[in-house]
């Protein structure tokens, strides 16, 4: 991992685009329906979110609250599995995806192993209080990942989190998230000897982009969704990008 271009992620000067919460702007994010449709559009890669709920388990939300997705009150966090089980989380996208479910990251994992996915797990929340779901997290990924296929890019907001994995022998390819581009979290990359950088394309200048061609680390950014951005992107070096709309960007 110590120098990214030996690393078959995505080898230089291969561009690739990450199909973001799978294929949300086509699917219902974060669910079978979503991961199926990037698979479908000939996405390689998909993004997802997991968080711990209320009894400890892993599920794929994006959200703190359940409200947007699932049309009911209360906290993800607060939230026990028992109950996540009875919601439904399709038809706030549209009515044939009634009946999606909120799925448990070992299930997301089965499913795009069986799909051919490459995996980007994004976690959200912050563990430091809990160091024990983490461990949980590393078991999960220990025993329902194959070891003869690619690592998921595991990736976080939260440094904390990234550097607690690493240092308790999860072995796979670490990102860590930031909103606006700063020369030093690159810095943080480097020193951590993390895998890439992810963040919003929108926060990048074009002498920010210059600058990042020159650095040898891989940056992700999110999340692009149309044409000549992607395009720009990838004259500028870009390793990938995150998209929730793969039919618009895969045209070549
Ligand atoms: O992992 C990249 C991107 O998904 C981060 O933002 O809010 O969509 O999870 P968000
Ligand atoms: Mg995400």
């Amino acid at each position: 991992m110590k120098d990214p271009k030996k690393t078959m992620l995505f080898p230089p000067p291969h561009f690739s685009l990450i199909g973001h919460r799978g294929a949300a702007g086509l699917a219902p994010e974060n669910t079978a329906a979503s991961f199926k449709m990037a698979k479908n559009l000939g996405i390689n890669w998909v993004e997802f979110d997991t968080q711990c709920c209320k009894t400890g388990e892993w599920v794929i939300f994006h959200d703190d609250t359940l409200e947007r997705t699932t049309g009911k009150k209360g906290r993800l966090h607060d939230t026990a599995l028992k109950d996540l089980e009875k919601l439904e989380v399709g038809s706030f996208f549209a009515p044939q995806f009634k009946g999606e479910r909120i799925l448990l990251l070992k299930e997301a994992l089965h499913l795009l192993i069986s799909l051919e996915l490459h995996a980007n797990i994004e976690i959200k929340g912050d563990y430091t209080e809990d160091p024990d779901l983490l461990r949980g997290f590393i078991s999960i990924l220990s025993q329902d990942w194959p070891k003869t296929l690619p690592p998921p890019l595991v990736s976080s907001f939260h440094l904390e989190t990234v550097k607690f994995l690493k240092s308790n022998g999860l072995e796979v390819p670490y990102g860590y998230i930031i909103e606006e581009f700063k020369p030093d979290a690159l810095e943080v990359v480097k020193k951590e000897d993390f895998f890439s950088l992810h963040c919003d394309y929108i926060s990048l200048s074009a002498e920010d982009l210059k600058w990042l061609k020159k650095q040898q680390v891989p940056v992700l950014l999110y999340t692009v969704n149309d044409y000549e951005t992607k395009v720009r992107l990838l004259n500028e070096g870009i390793s990938a990008i995150f998209t929730d709309y793969p039919n618009l960007l895969i045209k070549d």
